[in-house]
């Protein structure tokens, strides 16, 4: 096989259903789990392509490291905010991630945050774990019932979709903000595309599902929150640094949100103290994807496009360049 010769560095470590691919076709390099960046860049010279994924800044160091037989970064994930696209432009070294695979795990996780901050159940089942239930007790543990909820659904992209087909069962109205009209999630849910300031204005239950990018950053600001209604919960799943964590910590901290449920935060795996200490805050390690099936359909999606570009026949799910 003429691939065989081929070096592939896997920056950190490829579940098994897609290093299995890999190793099948090329020299495999992978830096494991506590790889960092200087292990990276003793890897990657002569690399043909660089297996990253969201905790692995792809920039025009690591690019140049490689040097110019790469030809591709695949990204280990749906988000590239670790990759430097502009870099990768100028390199001519295509991109790819893993659009898909991991809709409706990431989806269901933004229904499970839903759910958890709005009944607060992490904090309930611990105060039963730390032996502090004293007993049915009417007025403890009131949580917000989500049956009839305004949803707002912050990016209405596949993962946006999939969330809001969940929270369908809940029968309320759905708002949506996106570049463009989705008439399908229209007829079939009766939305309306409204402007990012009346979906915050309006929503009971708001879900960021956005691409990280720069425009979007801290998106979710102090002014942003004043404009939520008072007991609204705010869900991510998306990127952390859309989020103003000193600014939601606070508005909980005062009661002026009903709760949060976060998988993602801006300095990962570094977690805000003002979040941790916040009341009605539910927080997960990044987790969205954390399926068996989305995980090892990642992997194999990453190594079927590291193949594919190396044979010559091109990305299957490339990102366009910047
Ligand atoms: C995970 O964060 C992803 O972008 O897939």
């Amino acid at each position: 096989m003429s691939g065989k010769i081929r070096k592939v560095v896997v920056a950190r470590e490829l579940l098994p259903a897609g290093e299995q691919l890999l190793q099948d076709h090329f020299d495999v390099h992978s830096g494991g789990l506590g790889a960092g960046r200087s292990e990276l860049l003793e890897l990657v010279p002569g690399a043909s392509a660089i297996v990253a994924d969201p905790t692995v800044p792809i920039d025009a160091q690591v690019l140049a490291a490689a040097g110019e037989g790469l030809e591709l970064i695949a990204n280990f994930a749906v988000g590239y905010d670790n990759v430097d696209r502009e870099a990768c432009r100028r390199a001519g070294v295509l991109l790819t991630n893993t659009p898909g695979v991991l809709t409706n795990a990431t989806a269901e996780l933004a229904l499970g945050l839903t759910l958890a901050a709005a009944r607060q159940i992490p904090s309930a089942e611990l105060n039963l774990r730390e032996g502090l239930w004293s007993g049915w007790n009417p007025s403890d543990y009131r949580g917000i019932e989500l049956s009839g909820a305004t949803v707002g659904v912050v990016g209405m992209g596949r993962i946006g979709l999939r969330y809001a087909q969940l929270m369908a069962g809940f029968a309320g109205d759905l708002l949506y903000t996106s570049r463009s009209v989705k008439s399908e999630v229209e007829q079939r849910f009766a939305a309306r595309r409204v402007s990012l300031e009346v979906l915050l204005r309006e929503s009971d239950v708001i879900s960021l599902h956005l691409a990280a990018a720069t425009e979007n950053h801290h998106l979710i600001d102090r002014e942003a929150i004043a404009m939520m209604k008072p007991g609204a919960i705010l869900v991510n799943t998306g990127r952390g640094s859309q989020v103003d964590a000193d600014a939601l910590a606070s508005a909980l901290h005062e009661n002026r949100l009903g709760a949060a449920g976060l998988d993602v935060f801006e300095n990962e795996p570094g977690v805000p103290e003002s979040l941790k200490d916040a009341p009605r805050a539910v927080l997960t390690p990044h987790i969205g994807s954390a399926t068996f099936r989305a995980r090892d359909a990642m992997a194999e999606l990453v190594a079927k496009n590291v193949i594919s570009v190396l044979d010559g026949n091109g990305p299957l799910t490339p990102v366009s360049p910047a």
